[in-house]
């Protein structure tokens, strides 16, 4: 950790600067709150923040939507500083000098730029420490730098800047600098504290730009210097939605590279869209347009077929999931099989080596170990021993219209094709449902429940009436 003159620790803070509108995303939702990666920008910036401090030094500056931005990162456990009118990002920190001004650094990250790493955010701050800068700025090259501020430098290779010139403030010849300013900063807090009052809004948009404490610093003779980003896709800010988009696939590809390094199989990794907070263990195979979404964690050696979508699942190793699942806030233990054509909606639980078949929906229900399902079933609310075979087109009828009811079916038990099982209802370990049984009462263990009409057979009936119709024909 670097040390201050006095050899105590130095004291460092994180302001995310998180309040602005976003009016270039045309949007009703929060800037920070739009998703890149199945996550929001802000999200992003507050984990790799809390690689660098703890939660407690990071102060988010909310104001648009705050109740709603803080909300959606609360859990985060950083601060919050609000600044109701956003008058720009250099007001944004006027606002939050009380709460920065005990600290000896302030390092300043955008809301919305979600690709910065940890390694970048220690950098600045390290690069920060070694220069005894009042204040250093992240940059980047990029090719097309338009809507950026620019970094212009004292002397081409120096390390010291003169000043950040705003896009609509560009001279034409200041338009050809291709540097810009990334909108991440380290500050000596002090130094910034003491000359934050010289901003004026006397600008394009009446804005109090941090950028110009840039120039503000240098004419009091403090150190100013830039360094610049590795990698300059990590400066990337989502302010339109191409950028959002741009941003989303650069981290979505970023994910499966990460996975692919860590033994699972990608087949065309373009076409999937993994979030970045998903697990996948090794030797598992991903087919083409995947969609693995929020918490997923997947074990090892399974396999996810094309076209499944899976929300926040807990699924085991050797788990198959077959073409066009849709899988909800679910778990899916070891050597369990589904699909193709499974819908598990939230809450089910999916026993080892049990099988869910084509077009088989369950919600809130658990299926025991080696049970199966395997075709145009509707299992709601309902608990399924082990080794129970359910038949085709079996439906558990689980809504009165009023209130949902639970169906109970133990070990072991044969339900045959087409029954309709109406909730409460149990049915004893061992039993056989009949097929087309309309199941209305419990039953016993080891019975046999079988609640159909009798078959009626009219012999000759058929030809009879073919006959009747040739006959009435030929009149
Ligand atoms: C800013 C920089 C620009 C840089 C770019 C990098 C300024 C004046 N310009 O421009 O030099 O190249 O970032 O992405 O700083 N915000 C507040 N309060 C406000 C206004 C904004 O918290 O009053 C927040 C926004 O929510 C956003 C961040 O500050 O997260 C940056 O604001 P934004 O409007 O995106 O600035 P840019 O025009 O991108
Ligand atoms: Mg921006």
């Amino acid at each position: 950790m670097p040390k201050t003159k006095h050899d105590s620790p130095t004291r460092i803070a994180i302001a995310i600067l998180a309040a602005g509108k976003g009016t270039r995303l045309k949007s009703r939702h929060p800037k920070v709150l739009h998703e890149v990666g199945g996550k929001p920008l802000l999200a992003h910036v507050i984990a790799a923040a809390t690689r660098v401090v703890p939660p407690t030094d990071i102060y988010a500056i909310i104001g648009h939507e705050a109740d709603r931005v803080r909300a959606a990162v609360a859990a985060s456990g950083i601060g919050f500083v609000l600044q109701s009118e956003q008058r720009g990002t250099g007001h944004a920190l006027m606002v939050a000098r009380p709460a920065l001004s005990p600290y000896d650094v302030v390092l300043v990250l955008s809301g919305d730029a979600p690709l910065i790493t940890p390694q970048t955010i220690e950098r600045l701050r390290d690069f920060h420490a070694s220069r005894k800068a009042a204040m250093t700025l992240l940059t980047a090259e990029l090719k097309n730098p338009a809507g950026y501020g620019r970094v212009l430098r004292r002397k081409a290779g120096s390390d010291d800047v003169q000043a950040i010139v705003e896009q609509k403030n560009l001279s034409p010849a200041q338009q050809k600098i291709h540097e810009i300013n990334a909108g991440f900063y380290a500050f000596d807090a002090q130094p910034l504290f003491s000359h934050i009052d010289q901003l004026s809004a006397n600008n394009h948009h009446g804005e109090f730009y941090l950028t110009d404490m840039a120039a503000i610093l240098a004419k009091a003779r403090q150190r100013v210097v830039a360094l610049q980003a590795s990698h300059s896709h990590e400066v990337l800010g989502g302010n339109t939605r191409a950028e959002l988009s741009e941003i989303d696939q650069h981290m979505r590809l970023a994910k499966c590279q990460q996975l692919m390094a860590d033994g699972v199989t990608i087949l065309y990794p373009q076409t999937c869209v993994i979030d970045s907070d998903v697990e996948i263990g090794s030797d598992t195979v991903i087919e083409p347009f995947v969609q693995l979404r929020g918490s997923t964690r997947i074990g090892s050696d399974a396999r996810i077929g094309s076209y499944s979508v899976i929300q926040s699942c807990e699924i085991g190793d050797q788990v198959l999931v077959q073409t066009g699942c849709v899988l909800e806030h679910s778990t899916i233990k070891a050597r369990a099989s589904m699909g193709p054509y499974s819908h598990l909606r939230p809450g089910c639980e999916i026993c080892e080596d049990a099988h869910v078949g084509n077009f088989v929906e369950l919600k809130k229900s658990r299926l025991g170990k080696g049970s199966k399902a395997n075709h145009l079933t509707y299992l709601g609310d309902s608990e399924i021993g082990e080794k129970v075979n359910v038949g085709a087109g079996t439906i558990t009828c689980n809504y009165d219209g009023v209130s949902k009811h639970k169906t109970i079916i133990e070990d072991g038990v044969f339900v045959g094709s087409d029954s309709i099982l109406v909730a409460p209802v149990r049915v004893g370990r061992g039993a056989y449902i009949a097929a087309a049984t309309t199941v209305t009462e419990d039953v016993p263990p080891d019975s046999l429940a079988l609640g159909r009409a009798r078959q009626i057979v009219k012999e000759g009936w058929a030809k009879e009436k073919r006959e009747k119709a040739k006959a009435q024909k030929a009149k």
